[in-house]
């Protein structure tokens, strides 16, 4: 026989007058193979109908099921009850506008911050739809692959403790993003162009270089790496500054 599993998970409506945040305890049996996405769509349907919750994957793809399980952010679908213990606690991921209780907006912050770092190929070509396709060297093109696997779960922000405390760090996902458009030889920009970006405390030295980002991301980026890539181009692009003015 499985185990009876305690839960014991946020409530808080912030759309509903008079609502207190709290933490709610709800007891499910344990089955084979059960994931959060299991257990948590159990507790809907057979205990209270008003717990609110994010998937729709259901694959670790979309990210929308990210939160913080038993203190740590992780994505719910690809969680397994069997690897946690009989006691789980259950919370928003924090820095993003909750919506009601698990349920969080990560788009709005997305949105913001890809505005903010200007993600998106700078070129002054005109596209022509009649020329062939650009060649792209192989490793670049597995490089930037590999930065386009994030999924905007968010989980590398909310584990960040600069992102916490403040609310115009870009956060490793931002920055991991912005790496991308730096390996990326068909963007015209030029390294002052990113470094008035990115080149501040509230991008690539505002990083305290902890790397929670990198421990908790459910997709294994490469987060430390472009990190440590940033910063060495932005600080050799200031040093730049520096003598040039002289
Ligand atoms: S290494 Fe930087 S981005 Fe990653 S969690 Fe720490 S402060 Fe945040
Ligand atoms: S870098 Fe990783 S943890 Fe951060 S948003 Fe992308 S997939 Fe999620
Ligand atoms: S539901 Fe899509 S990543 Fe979990």
């Amino acid at each position: 026989m499985g185990r009876q599993l305690k839960f014991e998970i946020f409530r808080f409506n912030p759309a509903k007058e008079g609502d207190v945040p709290r933490m709610q305890e709800y007891t499910l049996d344990e089955t084979p193979n059960m994931t959060l996405f299991i257990a948590l769509n159990r507790l809907r349907e057979e205990q209270d109908a008003s717990l609110t919750f994010d998937f729709c994957c259901r694959a670790g793809i979309c990210g929308a099921c990210a939160m913080v399980i038993n203190g740590r952010p992780n994505l719910a679908c690809q969680t397994k009850v069997k690897d946690l213990p009989a006691h789980i606690t259950l919370h928003p991921l924090p820095v993003y506008k909750l919506i009601g209780d698990l349920s969080v907006d990560t788009g709005v912050w997305f949105r913001e911050m890809y505005t903010k770092t200007e993600s998106w190929i700078h070129t002054k070509k005109v596209f022509d739809p009649a020329k062939e396709e650009e060649r792209m060297d192989d490793a670049i093109a597995d490089e930037i692959y590999e930065l386009e696997r994030c999924i905007e779960c968010g989980c590398c922000v909310a584990a960040c403790g600069t992102a916490r405390l403040r609310d115009d760090f870009m956060g490793a996902a931002a920055l991991n993003r912005v790496a991308r458009f730096v390996v990326d030889p068909r963007d015209e920009r030029t390294e002052e162009q990113y470094f008035d970006i990115i080149g501040g405390d509230t991008g690539i030295f505002g990083c305290m270089g902890l790397l929670a980002c990198e421990d908790v991301c459910p997709k294994g980026l490469p987060l430390q790496n472009q990190l440590g890539f940033l910063r060495r181009k932005m600080g050799i692009s200031a040093l730049k500054d520096i003598f040039k003015k002289k």
